[in-house]
């Protein structure tokens, strides 16, 4: 196997920090688009001329008209939902056939009642904090994520979407999953029909058959692309700091969305990858509970949500925002292996007298530390220590080149390389294609 055919895109932070434009940008380089975790609770946004796709299941590389999308085994996949995206990018002249996309036969199966089950529990979790109870929900994209990666761990009820082409099987199967997950409903007070096992084997058979073309072993597919020297770009969803097992758990995702998901999410080995490029955004946000060490609720955070329009692609919720936190950057970009960096919205900051940046924090004892905590409870717990920068006044998302931008965003932008230890080779400046700063002669992005 040719070990350096692939690059990763992988978030940095909390998600949204723009891997849906970079994937864009750097499929022209490369042969085949590969989603290895999480579902449709991502949301992956990309302007090309103007024309703005909002893409939650499908890789964004399906935007470029000849490259081949790959949707690996550790994708959780709505087949409702992911026809619904093939056939709006059809409305809109973008043909999806079964040469442009390939669906593991091994991903599983996002059922109506795994959606209703994330709801449901988020309600009364929510609800019990209402009374005055911990607050446990997770404020979850209510997409279905968690119960889905809980059943295809838990192995009995879980279905995958090979299982969708054999209706006797898919039957079977629903028969005895929806008399347990109706009493499980019931439980959590869904007031709801009960669960229909012969209706839900009749949609979810004619979906199947909708996608059957697409539905294939993707790990030979992959294997045999890499064998070939066609170049492959993992798109990673969600963020490093949601990562089920590296992320602020328990306020994460339920998959392993760092780079360490691509191996067992497209069973390709980890060395066939050669370049990680690291996405950052240039300010920091997180939508859903959970600790954000750097969050501001001031005026600085809404003058970031409303420049930068933070509000989510997925649920249309206000992003928390607040700024740079490099001490967790420099955390992803380890457990990523980063080789460089795109840093992200980069114009947003434009008009602010001084920036702050996190690079360290202080801990309930008094000592500081430039450790990043991938504990919920004990994040919640330290200050940030800040650096403070100038910023600079001119509106930078015109410019197109290092030279152009002031001095004080190129400042900016060494200052983060500089402390994460790793080059900025793109610096991103507006949501379209064309602002976009290569920002070294060397730059391979
Ligand atoms: P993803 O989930 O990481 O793909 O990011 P999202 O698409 O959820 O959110 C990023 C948002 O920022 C999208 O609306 C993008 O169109 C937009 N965007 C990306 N890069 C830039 C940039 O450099 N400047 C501005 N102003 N917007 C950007
Ligand atoms: P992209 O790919 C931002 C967050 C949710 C919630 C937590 C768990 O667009 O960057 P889930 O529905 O996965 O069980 O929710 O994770 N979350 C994201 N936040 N961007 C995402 O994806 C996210 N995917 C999940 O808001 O806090
Ligand atoms: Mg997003």
């Amino acid at each position: 196997m040719n070990r350096s055919t692939a690059t990763a895109v992988v978030g940095l932070q909390w998600g949204d920090e723009g891997k849906g434009k970079v994937v864009d940008l750097l499929a022209a380089s490369h042969d085949v688009i590969a989603r290895y975790n999480g579902g449709a609770n991502a949301g992956h946004t990309v302007v090309v001329e103007g024309e703005r796709y909002a893409l939650h299941l499908l890789p964004s590389g399906i935007l470029s008209e000849d490259k081949m999308c790959v949707i690996g085994n550790g994708v959780v996949v709505d087949p409702r939902q992911l026809l619904v995206e093939i056939d709006a990018l059809a409305e809109r002249g973008i043909t999806v056939d079964a040469r442009r996309l390939l669906v593991s036969d091994r991903a599983h199966v996002v059922m109506p009642y795994h959606k209703e089950h994330d709801a449901a529990l988020e309600t009364a979790l929510a609800g019990a904090a209402d009374q005055g109870d911990e607050n446990l929900s997770i404020g979850t994209t209510r997409r279905g994520i968690g119960p889905t990666y809980a059943d295809k761990v838990h192995r009995s009820l879980a279905i995958r979407m090979g299982d969708l082409l054999d209706e006797q099987v898919l039957r079977r199967r629903l028969d005895i999953v929806c008399a347990i997950r109706g009493r499980e409903l019931e439980a959590l007070g869904v007031d709801l029909p009960p669960l229909d096992p012969e209706a839900l084997a009749t949609e979810y058979h004619t979906l199947g058959q909708r996608l059957a073309p697409h539905i294939t072993d993707t790990v030979y597919a992959l294997h045999d692309a890499a064998a070939e020297g066609r170049r492959i770009l993992f798109e990673g969803a969600n963020a490093c700091l949601l990562d089920i097992d590296h992320g602020t758990f328990p306020y994460v995702t339920s998959s392993n969305c760092s780079t360490l998901g691509i191996p067992s999410g497209t069973g390709l080995p980890g060395t066939v990858i050669s370049d990680v490029v690291g996405i950052v955004k240039a300010y920091g946000t997180r939508v859903g509970e959970g600790p954000f060490p750097t969050e501001d609720l001031g005026e600085a955070g809404e003058r970031i949500r409303e420049r930068g329009h933070e509000y989510g692609t997925t649920t249309g919720r206000p992003r928390r925002c607040g700024w740079l936190d490099l001490v967790a950057v420099k955390y992803s970009a380890m457990v990523c292996g980063c080789t460089s960096l795109a840093v992200m919205l980069l114009d947003v900051l434009s008009g602010f007298e001084s920036l702050q940046l996190c690079t360290a924090y202080r801990l309930p004892d008094g000592t500081v530390s430039d450790r990043f905590i991938p504990d919920a409870r004990r994040l919640a717990q330290v200050q940030p220590v800040w650096e403070t920068m100038d910023g600079w006044a001119a509106e930078i998302d015109g410019m197109t080149t290092m030279d152009a931008l002031p001095a004080e965003a190129r400042a900016y932008l060494d200052r983060i390389a500089g402390y994460v230890g790793c080059p900025v080779e793109i610096a991103s400046v507006g949501p379209d294609r064309k602002q976009t700063i290569r920002c070294t002669e060397a730059a391979t992005l």
